[in-house]
């Protein structure tokens, strides 16, 4: 049974939490990849909304078993805070879920790093410390989870840790926002104590996934972010830290590439964007502020205002073609309702040049000028809609010429934000 992946086509928020949840009704386990408390899935169930930062969203299907993949930095107070909200909202997490031991912790000298150095600022961050926790995995200095469960091991680590962050902060000129020795006696105590709670969680990943694997069990690994926040195939410096395409899966969980077999790829049906950087299909203020209040676009993990634009074909090309994206799920159609005619990007001009995929260059990218062709919009209300035949002509229309534009067909349409309202496509 080939392993599925489910990634994010554009810059993140394209609504995998919801498809993850409707995917997971099929899977025995579902593992994250990639990032951290960056990351925001949100699902409906019933009346009840669930904002993930860490936890894959299939916790929300009883039985089936998730795994946090050593791809993954792990800030031990969100994610404690999470199984905390699960179980008090009757989600059962005891036995369901699973650490890998390999997977590196992201501290709170991290946020305090990623201020330091002014890497929020520039790049438009979440603050959560991602960038700074990742370079010390990069640069061999980072504490994993496995490091947790001898205090006097974690001390020595820590404290060494911190006279580094100690020494940068006094070569920035800027205080430490708490002395090192408090830091270092109060942080060992409070994650010791994280780490011996959740110690039956903390297990050898690659191991019981790719056992799972070997008895036939299905697995979807769940992608965060987006392709174009991908920190090699994004739109770089304005990326995140982490390897967000489907390759991340393989790096990220210890499953080999050649068994990752269909890949899902998920795209809203116009994008979006948080943070800096290039965007060509941007709404002009006019029209997208009053688009943004009406799609409730606002960041599930900081509440910033998302940009909004027109759907993007340049860009889909290209995580079509880096993902291997076999499928793509189009969401949050409904909120293109009313909106007469619908512009695509197809091309971009820079100069006399036509480019079909997107620059490497991030300066050469938001100079691109996008070319739009029209498609007819359509006026129904289509929240109510489970039969493809039962969409509109131009909805049906807009959704198979973004499939047959980007390169993989369009399979499934979310058209409202609850688990139900979705649309299967005829193959
Ligand atoms: P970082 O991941 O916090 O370092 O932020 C780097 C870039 O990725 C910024 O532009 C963020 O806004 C963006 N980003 C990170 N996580 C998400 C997400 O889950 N959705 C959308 N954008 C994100």
């Amino acid at each position: 049974m080939p392993v599925s992946v489910l990634v994010g086509l554009q810059w993140g928020d394209e609504g995998k939490g919801k498809i993850v949840d409707l995917l997971s009704r099929r899977m025995d386990w579902v593992a994250r990849y990639s990032g951290g408390p960056n990351a925001g899935h949100t699902v409906q169930v019933d009346d009840e909304t669930f904002v993930l930062h860490l936890i894959p969203s299939g916790i929300l299907r009883p039985g089936v078993r998730c795994v946090i993949g050593h791809g993954v930095v792990v800030d031990l107070d969100y994610l404690a805070g999470e199984i905390r909200l699960l179980e008090q909202r009757g989600v059962e997490v005891e036995g369901r879920l699973y650490l890998s031991s390999a997977a590196h912790i992201l501290f709170p000298y991290h946020r305090w790093l990623e201020e330091l150095q002014g890497q929020d600022v520039r790049v438009g961050t979440t603050k959560r410390g991602i960038g700074p926790a990742y370079q010390d995995k990069m640069a061999r200095t980072g504490i994993r989870l496995h490091e947790l469960f001898d205090p006097r091991r974690l001390r020595e680590r820590l404290d060494a840790e911190l006279a580094r962050v100690e020494m940068l902060h006094k070569a920035y000129g800027k205080p430490m926002p708490e002395p090192r020795a408090a830091a270092v006696a109060s942080w060992t105590r409070r994650y010791s104590e994280i780490g011996a709670r959740l110690r039956p969680h903390i297990v050898d990943t690659v191991d019981l996934l790719n056992a799972a694997i070997d008895r036939g069990d299905r697995v979807l690994c769940e992608g965060s972010q987006g392709t174009f926040l991908d920190v090699d195939l994004g739109s770089y410096p304005f990326v995140t830290s982490a390897s967000t395409t489907a390759g991340g899966a393989a790096t990220g969980l210890g499953i080999a590439p050649a068994r990752l077999g269909n890949v899902i790829g998920i795209s809203k049906g116009y994008t979006t964007r948080v943070g800096n950087g290039p965007f060509p299909s941007e709404f002009p203020a006019g029209f997208g502020d009053p688009f943004r209040k009406r799609a409730g676009e606002f960041g599930a993990t900081t509440g910033r205002p998302r940009r909004c634009g027109w759907c993007d074909l340049v860009m889909l090309r290209e995580a079509v073609r880096v993902n291997g994206a076999k499928e793509i799920h189009l969401t949050k159609l409904d909120i293109l309702t009313g909106i007469p005619k619908l512009k695509v990007a197809v091309e971009y001009r820079i100069g006399r040049r036509k480019l079909f995929y997107p620059p490497v260059d991030a300066q050469e990218w938001s100079e691109c000028r996008p070319v739009y062709a029209d498609l007819p919009g359509w006026r129904e209300a289509i929240d109510g809609v489970r039969d493809w035949t039962a969409l509109p002509g131009a909805t049906r229309r807009y959704a198979a010429k973004i499939g047959e534009w980007a390169g993989a067909p369009v399979r499934l349409v979310s058209v409202g934000s609850g688990r139900e309202a979705i649309v299967r496509a005829p193959r």
